[in-house]
């Protein structure tokens, strides 16, 4: 397969930049004419962001599955779709070719439609790393069933909140879950999610660790049985449901600045067109090259760089079961050398903790085939970049780094791999299709080169967020409301001489922890849950792996008790109403918050205490009781 779309010169760069935004109806027409639909569409864009309403390809009908299996099957059905490496090395791989992706997913369609899914159903998924999970999504995507999946890091509290928010009725899981030299109990995490739960009608279980797990008559089925038993018309095909280009795809539950995770939305066209165009565009993927992102599908970035971008280009995509670091620190180097890896897309959180690893783990690794390396999640720092390009580029890949969002589907702003230039630490330039602007705390604009501010986006892309889940006026106030008519990032960046993109980092309430966002609303509510906590605050402070650890400041209701015990339970209840991913780095018990006198915490003074500043706290005379300042000021030394 071919890309006509493709950007391959920094002048064409340029014009299609300027196309893309003097005329995006014409411009998205053109490449949505290379797509596989049932209808086209009345009209190509239809938008507003005060509403905010947001519509592409109106009137078109789809499948986005067959834009990424049918449509591939005659040219290169037996091309590898998917490369599937196991946690343990020692066990086999699996390799899945388009045609026998195709068998699978026409066969978990049918098992779907037999337990009684049908088009605009929420399906949950939780589950390991095993090409089960890809089959399950697009099995889903097949019938027109919306899917949500949920990272396996996630507490049965939080599988609990998801399920209720979008009132699902089925569940793909499995028994459990290998990660590294950990089990994780997938299938009894869910049977606790489930206690109490009324709504959920079957939950279908595939066996990877063969954990003993509990069944429940009438509801819980195995995988293996129910796709022993699906029969399928003509032998292996299933019929894929027409869609409309705006009706949901799927759900992705991620942290706001409030306490509740929100439902981010997207649709089927815009969706698809935006994975496949950023995949096929930053990554300059060529037909035959292995393509190796190490997220977990769980995350916006798996949906959109492990399945659906590749997946649509007829690329072939590594889908990796295990960590980085087990059983050592060698192991993405190890996947490199095996299957040829070509483009190698990560987060700068596992770079640096593969630096601390040394070269060591690098000898003897052939890395000579990658081409593009990419980074995702945080801003990456000047030493992880250059670790990065000195010792697995060979100084002779371009790196991408990729600026986005789950709310937008897929990467905004991006260098373009050897065509638009790469700058350390920065995003650099806007894909097509991007208009981004930068604001002061007012609003206002910010005109010109060498300037910082609030970032904004000012024109629709396909892959806008459409709404969250079941609450519009939720997604208006969080992302439409705060600048008129522009889509707020919560996002701090600053642009050079050059008009390159830096992303600053968060300027709202929300944590970015391994690339993982965290709320610190969500932090403060699950210690707060702890019966022993009259009250938290809960900041941000620079982790040398993480990028930002997460530190607690807790008042206890009885101060006799033992701290390292208390600090113990608080992190146990963390890790019982969010997940593991949310426990706190550091816990500071105090006796009071700084507060101003109406009552509100003063977060820049906790920041600050946090970083290890003692100096420069700024001005603490509006305190309600400036006293506290120096007691915790004092009390952190300690922590
Ligand atoms: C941050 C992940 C700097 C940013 C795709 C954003 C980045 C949040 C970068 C979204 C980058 C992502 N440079 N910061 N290249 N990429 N971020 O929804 O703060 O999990 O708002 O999507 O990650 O995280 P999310």
């Amino acid at each position: 397969m071919m890309y006509p779309y493709q950007i391959n010169t920094i002048e064409q760069y340029y014009q299609d930049y300027k196309h893309s935004i003097e005329e995006p109806e014409l411009f998205w027409a053109n490449i949505a004419n290379h797509f596989l639909w049932h209808k086209k569409w009345d009209e190509v864009l239809e938008w507003n962001f005060t509403e905010p309403r947001v519509e592409w390809f109106k009137g078109a009908r789809l499948n986005i599955t067959e834009n990424c299996i049918d449509r591939h099957l005659d040219s290169i059905g037996n091309q590898p779709a998917i490369i599937w490496e196991p946690n343990d090395p020692q066990d086999s791989s699996r390799i899945i070719t388009y045609n026998q992706l195709y068998n699978q997913v026409c066969r978990v369609s049918q098992v779907l439609t037999n337990l009684g899914v049908k088009k605009g159903d929420r399906v949950c998924i939780y589950m390991g790393m095993v090409p089960e999970l890809a089959f399950a999504v697009l099995a889903c995507a097949r019938i027109g069933a919306i899917h949500s999946v949920i990272f396996g890091g996630f507490s049965a509290q939080s599988i609990a909140d998801r399920l209720a928010d979008a009132q699902a009725e089925f569940i793909i899981t499995c028994d459990g879950a290998y990660r590294g030299a950990k089990d994780i109990p997938l299938k009894s995490v869910i049977d606790d999610a489930l206690t109490g739960n009324t709504t959920v009608k079957k939950v279908l279980v595939y066996t990877r660790t063969r954990i003993p797990v509990s069944m429940i008559n009438g509801r819980d089925v195995w995988w293996e049985d129910e796709m022993e038993h699906a029969e399928l018309n003509n032998a292996v095909h299933f019929q894929a449901t027409s869609m409309d280009a705006e009706d949901p795809l799927f759900i992705l539950y991620t942290s706001g600045s409030t306490g509740k995770p929100k439902g981010v939305v997207h649709t089927q066209a815009g969706y698809m067109l935006w994975a496949n165009y950023t995949f096929i565009n930053v990554f300059q993927y060529k037909p035959g090259q292995i393509h190796f992102c190490t997220a977990d599908i769980g995350w916006i970035t798996g949906h959109s760089y492990v399945l659906y971008g590749p997946l649509s280009a007829g690329a072939t995509t590594v889908m990796f079961e295990g960590v980085p670091t087990w059983p050592d620190a060698g192991r993405f180097w190890d996947i490199v050398d095996k299957y040829n890896v070509n483009i190698l897309y990560t987060a700068p959180t596992a770079i640096r903790s593969l630096m601390g690893f040394g070269l060591a783990p690098l000898q003897g690794k052939d890395l000579s085939s990658l081409n593009v390396l990419g980074s995702v999640g945080e801003p990456i720092n000047i030493e992880a970049w250059q670790w990065f390009n000195k010792n697995i580029g060979k100084g002779n890949c371009p790196i991408v780094d990729t600026w986005w969002q789950t709310e937008t589907g897929g990467i905004m702003i991006s260098n373009l791999a050897g065509v638009t230039p790469h700058k350390p630490a920065y995003a650099t330039l806007p894909l097509p299709g991007v208009l981004p602007v930068l604001v002061d705390e007012q609003g206002k604009e910010l005109q010109g080169n060498s300037v910082n501010g609030n970032l904004c986006i000012k024109q629709s892309w396909p892959a806008t967020i459409r709404t969250t889940y079941r609450d519009h006026e939720r997604c208006r106030t969080n992302y439409f409301a705060a600048y008129p008519n522009k889509y707020f990032t919560g996002d701090g960046a600053m642009r050079d001489e050059l008009g390159n993109y830096r992303i600053t980092g968060r300027v709202d309430d929300v944590l970015n922890v391994s690339g993982h966002r965290i709320g610190t609303a969500e932090v403060e509510n699950a210690i707060n849950m702890h019966s022993g906590v009259v009250e938290s605050a809960v900041v941000g402070y620079p982790h040398d792996i993480k990028g930002q650890g997460i530190y607690a400041y807790v008042i206890l209701e009885d101060k006799g008790h033992e701290a390292e015990l208390m600090r113990q339970n608080i992190i146990q209840t963390v890790v019982r109403i969010i997940g593991p991913i949310a426990k706190p780095d550091k816990i500071q018990f105090v006796s009071g918050l700084p507060k101003t006198r109406s009552g509100k915490i003063m977060r820049r003074i906790l920041r600050k205490i946090a970083e290890g500043e003692t100096s420069n706290l700024g001005d603490t005379t509006t305190l309600l009781d400036p006293g506290v300042v120096d007691e915790i000021k004092d009390g952190a030394k300690l922590v």
